[in-house]
């Protein structure tokens, strides 16, 4: 495996990768999530191209950007052994030389649910995003269904943008108790960590609903929310939504492949999840 941190090494590395080539875009702190999109990518495609970049555009500025978990070491030690053939890590001086001036405004998309709660994240992912695929160039790209939000923005891009790139998503991975594995989940408690998989069974308690016939979207919200306030340790619940999986309008009536959405606060915690109804 090899590893570049310069956009020079970068391209010269990618001159003699056979074709398709697959992307992974992470942000590091890798865990069995991260690992389904290798794995996937890994089957795929002819060359592997795994990114690890904490990209400071995408974090406000009361966010976690400085606390974020970094073990690049490890990461680079997974990466390997699933068979990535090039990693790309670099700086953010690299990625955000001076001067730099140019965002991608992905629009409405990028206001609603986790961008109104997090103004400028979307401009930041989309930004980055578009900037890897034009420094790596893959055929296909994968992104987790958990962030299905960010899943639908890049989806729109490269559509939008004729980036002319395959877009693979990866189903959630979760701990055996139904919380979706992400990194920041380093950041619970033991406590906070026994409550957290309440998010998932809150999902899951609108989709029996679904399943038993109901396709009131607000009585599917309603659902959603009575599970998360059973659980003393949710403080806030930023958003329990049932959207259209690619336009996230949010809808009045279920329809197979809405997307049901969370995000709660617990302690210093923001969690997000998602099911797909089926
Ligand atoms: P990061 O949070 O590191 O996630 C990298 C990729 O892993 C994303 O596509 C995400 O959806 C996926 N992923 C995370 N947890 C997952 C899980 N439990 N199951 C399946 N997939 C999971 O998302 C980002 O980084 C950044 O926004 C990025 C796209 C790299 C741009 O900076």
């Amino acid at each position: 495996m090899r590893v570049a941190t310069s956009i020079p090494d970068l391209s010269t590395l990618l001159n003699s990768i056979p074709r398709p080539l697959g992307l992974v875009p992470t942000m590091g702190a890798l865990h069995d999530g991260h690992l389904a999109l290798v794995e996937k990518a890994r089957r795929e495609n002819q060359s592997l191209v795994a990114t690890i970049f904490v990209n400071p555009t995408q974090f406000g500025p009361q966010e976690d950007l400085s606390g974020y978990p970094r073990d690049e070491n490890r990461d680079l030690d997974m990466l390997r052994q699933h068979g990535v053939d090039l990693v790309f890590a670099p700086t953010a001086e690299e990625m955000y030389p001076q001067g730099f001036d140019t965002w991608v405004d992905v629009g409405a998309l990028g206001d609603r649910l986790e961008g109104a709660h997090r103004p400028g994240h979307f401009r930041g992912v989309a930004t980055v995003v578009t900037k890897l695929f034009g420094l790596v160039r893959p055929d296909r790209a994968y992104f987790g269904q958990k962030d299905g939000q960010q899943l639908a923005v890049i989806r729109r891009i490269v559509r939008d943008l004729n980036l002319g790139l395959e877009v693979v998503a990866v189903p959630t991975v979760r701990d055996p108790d139904g919380l979706a594995q992400s990194s920041r989940n380093a950041y619970l408690t033991p406590s906070q960590r026994k409550a957290a998989p309440v998010v998932y069974r809150s999902l899951c308690r609108a989709k029996t609903l679904w399943s038993n016939g109901e396709r009131d979207a607000d009585k599917l919200r309603a659902e959603v929310r009575a599970g998360l306030e059973g659980e003393p340790l949710v403080e806030t619940i930023d958003y329990a939504s049932v959207a259209h999986a690619e336009s996230l309008d949010e809808l009045d009536q279920a329809s197979a492949g809405a997307m049901v959405s969370v995000a709660v606060r617990i302690g210093r915690t923001r969690l997000i999840d998602n099911l797909i109804l089926e």
